[in-house]
């Protein structure tokens, strides 16, 4: 009986591991949930032993008003600061500010979270007013600051003060108590850019930006937004907690968009997916009874009237089903899923397309009418529905919504191809072609031929500058977010290296510019780098509020699995799955991740003439592989399989190694 027990145990904790190796000095998460300075950035005044704050090693003290130093977490944490006065006199008092960026370190200020002003001032300090306690204080949770690297102690007073222990109890992903145990990972080394181990970094990057925006139910942006100066992260944010949110500084709300990049993001990374089903029924719970539409945001946000983001939500709803395979929530939302598909359903009019009314997007120009990017959105959510509803045995609607996506198609096709510049446009009254519906055309298989999506490919890249993609529909902006879409297309046209180019670009401008967290991945930044992002759009020119942790950046790491190590779910869990390598100039990659149903793991290397691939995949589990090559001579597990061509059928439940030889 014991030797079961130990046995069951030791079978449950293997699969929620990836296995270890060299990639691990590359996870972002933090050793514990609490953490503490690793360096003093900045002292001013009379400050006696700051770096004594360094890893707790003992005091330091504050003599003088105006006396402040700036301690470096070393990455973007987030969560509640606690720290020992030391016979404070009765008068001294203190203030805090934070800072995801080195620029915004201030003692007057914090960086903002709760509303943009151009002067950069909105949210101030946190106050700790005397008489301070004597010993141990944690700030008081409203006032949590989700996420930041730099942390600002300033003295108000003339008398000194001693403080000591100044640490960070971590807030997000408050579920779990190792977050640095990932179920996935990957592996490849750089050949060509600066830094060889960037693609691992990047990897981790975006899973680590993700697991910052999984955060506790009550711990939202206060909406009506508080009061300058001030902010407070203690509003509900849904209808269970944890919870997905946008970013970690901000806004702190449930956006349906942004979780079509987390979310894959999730899955490949720590497969936690929990807290995107809390997210989704969120949104499903708070439909228009009469209309079927669904909010853009979640609570206290929920705003309301985007297309798109509705069309994100059953976007998303078809992902968790995917990944998790969990029939029953499916079941439970079904016919408000259908009712939502139903409300887009009903936009269509005579001319076949989507007349978009409901304008709110992810901060792009235009977007109305008989739009591109809203019609390449609904295809996605047709085509999608049509797996689901197979799932659910529905077989009306699997014929029903497979009609209108094919006729839907060919519309598409005719109203926005323009074949003078080879790309769609962004609506049948102008020429501008925008990065989002082409992204989203090739990798939701709008295009007719492989041809078309290769131009598609090439039209893409002419919007680049050294940093990226220069959205067209927002002008001087590079968003991460639609830049994700446009990585998947030039992958998935077959055009690796171009895909690897833009990684080295612009997610490599993001994650080593001294502007940026260097850790989680920015929201967005202008043309010329600068943290600008939407100035002219909502943001009033407050470069302080971008956020330097939205999981809508992390792109490239379900993008490093999905293509460079080939491995993606064609079926609910796994059960089904596919191996198609992009070799993407690297010499080798390895990787992998875990569902409910076990392991899948891929590694391989080119040797120019010897391409050797190994799948591990769990018993139960079928799949195919395509290789890279289309000719050679291929042995499966030292055995000799003949010149079989590219395409292999596998059974899972064992390490199968194919080597093909050219
Ligand atoms: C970033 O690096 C540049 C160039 O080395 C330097 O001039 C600038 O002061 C640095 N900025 C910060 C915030 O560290
Ligand atoms: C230091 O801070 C940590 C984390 O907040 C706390 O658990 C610990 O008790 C503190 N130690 C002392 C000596 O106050
Ligand atoms: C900054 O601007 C905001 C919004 O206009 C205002 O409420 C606030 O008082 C200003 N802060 C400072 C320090 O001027
Ligand atoms: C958040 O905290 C503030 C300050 O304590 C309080 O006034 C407010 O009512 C709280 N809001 C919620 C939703 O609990
Ligand atoms: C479905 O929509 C209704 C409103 O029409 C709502 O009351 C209900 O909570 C929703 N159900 C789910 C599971 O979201
Ligand atoms: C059509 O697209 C152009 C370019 O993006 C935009 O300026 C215009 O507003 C769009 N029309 C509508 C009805 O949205
Ligand atoms: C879309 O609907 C709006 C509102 O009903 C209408 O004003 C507009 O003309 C329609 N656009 C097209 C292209 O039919
Ligand atoms: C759909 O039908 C299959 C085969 O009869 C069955 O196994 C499955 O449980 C059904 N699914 C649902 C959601 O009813
Ligand atoms: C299919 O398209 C037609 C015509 O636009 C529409 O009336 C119908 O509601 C759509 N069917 C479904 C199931 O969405
Ligand atoms: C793309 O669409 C075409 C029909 O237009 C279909 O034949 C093909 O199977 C689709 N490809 C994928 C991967 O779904
Ligand atoms: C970068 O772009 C922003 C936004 O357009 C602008 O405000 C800023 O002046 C530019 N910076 C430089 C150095 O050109």
């Amino acid at each position: 009986m014991f030797g079961t027990l130990i046995f069951v145990l030791f079978t449950i904790s293997t699969w929620a591991s990836a296995p270890s190796g060299p990639w691990d000095a590359f996870n972002y998460a933090p050793k514990s949930t609490v953490v503490w300075p690793t360096a003093v950035y900045h002292v001013e005044g009379a400050v006696d032993g700051a770096n004594s704050l360094v890893e707790n090693r003992g005091a330091a003290t504050l003599a003088g008003s105006g006396a402040w130093l700036a301690l470096d977490f070393g990455v973007e944490v987030g969560g509640l600061i606690s720290m020992n006065f030391l016979n404070p006199s009765s008068t001294v008092s203190i203030a805090l500010s934070f800072t995801e960026s080195p620029l915004f370190i201030s003692p007057l200020t914090s960086d903002d979270s709760s509303y943009p002003a151009s002067n950069m001032s909105y949210d101030g300090v946190l106050n700790v007013p005397s008489p301070l306690p004597s010993g141990f204080w944690t700030q008081p949770s409203f006032a949590l600051r989700g996420g930041f690297r730099y942390l600002t102690i300033v003295s108000n007073s003339n008398e000194p003060l001693t403080i000591s222990n100044v640490s960070c109890a971590i807030l997000f992903m408050p579920h779990v108590d190792n977050l640095g145990n990932y179920a996935g990972y990957f592996y490849a080394e750089d050949p060509v850019f600066h830094d060889a181990d960037f693609l691992t970094k990047l990897w981790y990057s975006g899973a680590y930006t993700v697991q910052t925006n999984t955060v506790p139910l009550d711990t939202g942006r206060e909406v009506p937004f508080v009061t300058s100066p001030g902010w407070e992260n203690n509003a509900t944010l849904g209808v269970a907690g944890p919870i997905i949110v946008d970013g970690a500084k901000r806004d702190r709300a449930v956006w349906p968009g942004d979780m079509g990049i987390a979310v894959p993001t999730q899955f490949v990374s720590t497969n936690d997916l929990l807290p995107t089903k809390n997210a989704l029924s969120t949104m499903f719970a708070a439909i228009d009874p009469i209309t079927g539409a669904l909010p853009e945001s979640g609570p206290p946000l929920s705003q309301t009237g985007s297309d798109t983001y509705h069309a994100w939500t059953l976007i998303g709803t078809h992902n968790y089903y995917l990944y998790s395979g969990d029939m029953m929530w499916l079941q439970t939302v079904w016919t408000n899923y259908t009712k939502a598909v139903q409300f887009l359903e009903n936009k269509v009019d005579s001319s076949g397309l989507m007349n978009v009314t409901g304008l709110r997007d992810w901060a792009r120009l235009g977007g109305g009418g008989h739009n591109s990017e809203g019609n390449a959105l609904l295809y996605k959510v047709l085509t999608n529905s049509v797996d689901l509803a197979t799932y659910m045995n529905a077989s009306d609607l699997v014929s029903a919504w497979a009609r209108n996506a094919s006729s839907l198609k060919q519309v598409f096709n005719q109203a926005f191809w323009d074949p003078n510049q080879e790309m769609y446009r962004d609506n049948t009254s102008t020429t501008l072609c925008p990065q989002d519906a082409n992204s989203m055309s090739v990798i939701f298989n709008l295009t007719t031929s492989p041809g078309q999506a290769d131009a598609i490919s090439a039209g893409l890249q002419r919007n680049w500058n050294d940093l990226g993609p220069v959205a067209p529909e927002l002008p001087d902006t590079i968003s991460p977010f639609i830049s994700g879409l446009e990585l998947q297309a030039h992958f998935q046209s077959g055009n690796d290296d171009r895909a690897m180019d833009l990684l080295h670009r612009e997610w490599g401008y993001m994650l080593y510019t001294n502007l940026s967290v260097q850790s989680t991945l920015l929201e967005g930044f202008t043309a010329n780098g600068s943290l600008y992002y939407r100035g002219y759009r909502g943001y009033n020119y407050d470069a302080s509020y971008t956020s330097h942790s939205h999981g809508w950046s992390s792109g490239p790491t379900s993008a490093l699995t999905y293509y460079v190590l080939g491995l993606t779910v064609t079926s609910p869990q796994g059960k089904t799955w596919s191996v198609a390598p992009h070799l993407s100039g690297l010499n080798a990659a390895e990787g992998g991740f875990t569902t409910p149903l076990g392991w899948y793991g891929v590694k391989w290397r080119d040797e120019g003439n010897v391409f050797m691939l190994d799948v591990n995949v769990p018993t139960g589990t079928s799949g195919v592989v395509r290789l890279p090559y289309a000719e050679g001579k291929v042995e499966i597990n030292g055995f000799s399989a003949g010149s079989i061509g590219d395409v292999i059928n596998l059974n899972g439940g064992h390490k199968t190694t194919i080597t093909l030889y050219r």
